[in-house]
């Protein structure tokens, strides 16, 4: 099977935990467009009363098509269930995130969740965080320099670049993404608020005790990992 059929058997599988009535959080990637799919198709069949709070364009704009209304935080501050990926996951449900460019609204939003649930295909899995992936930060145009510099000190930054546009990717909020390359992530809590603690640094991409629930989507079916 390949690794979209699974992220789909993920979808499909957490569609368990979405009740009529509740205000989701829809993080953002190519995992969680099934869910929004998903969540419109049923909202279709079963007349089901669900708003989701988008964590960006992309997310926004496929509620729309899906027939999924849109809410905000400001309506609705506290949400019941927050659905994201991931670009890894450790065994304590801690989480890299932000392949997207979404992190800093996701992680409003899954913070914002009285359950936060996470999808992924089994590939995502790691020992421990920075195995497989960089670690994504967003920070402010006007000190991309003096962070890149910072940065320097724990791994190799690298600045993301646009596929079809000149210069740098700007996320949702118009500011930059800086991938950090070969970091030894120890500490993760610690860690996660150093990185943070870097005048300019809007929000890094760990996500540490955070979730409640990963669905993964796997050639022997859905495993369902808890918080020990
Ligand atoms: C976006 C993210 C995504 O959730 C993460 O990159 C996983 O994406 P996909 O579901 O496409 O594998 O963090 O900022």
């Amino acid at each position: 099977m390949d690794r979209e059929a699974l992220k789909k058997m993920s979808a499909e599988a957490a569609l368990e935990q979405i009740k009529d009535g509740m205000i989701l959080g829809m993080g953002s990637g190519s995992t969680v467009m099934h869910v929004i799919k998903l969540v419109g198709q049923r909202i279709k069949n079963e007349d089901m009363a669900i708003m989701a709070v988008p964590t960006s364009y992309d997310t926004a704009q496929l509620c729309i098509s899906s027939n999924i209304p849109l809410t905000t935080l400001d309506e609705h501050p506290s949400l019941d269930l927050a659905i994201d990926g991931a670009d890894e996951v450790d065994p304590n449900l801690n989480l890299v995130k932000g392949g997207g460019a979404a992190l800093t609204r996701e992680k409003i939003v899954g913070s914002a969740a009285r359950l936060f649930m996470i999808l992924v295909d089994e590939s995502k899995l790691v020992k421990k965080l920075g195995e497989k992936s960089h670690l994504p930060f967003e920070v402010l145009p006007f000190a991309i320099t003096p962070v890149i510099h910072r940065l320097q000190d724990f791994g190799k930054p690298q600045l993301r670049m646009s596929a079809k546009k000149l210069g740098p990717i700007v996320t949702d909020n118009g500011n930059f993404i800086v991938d950090l390359h070969h970091l030894e992530i120890t500490n993760y809590s610690e860690m996660e608020k150093q990185l943070n603690n870097i005048p300019g640094v809007i929000e890094n991409g760990l996500f540490v005790n955070m979730v409640d629930l990963v669905y993964v989507g796997s050639e022997k079916g859905v495993k369902i990992l808890t918080k020990i």
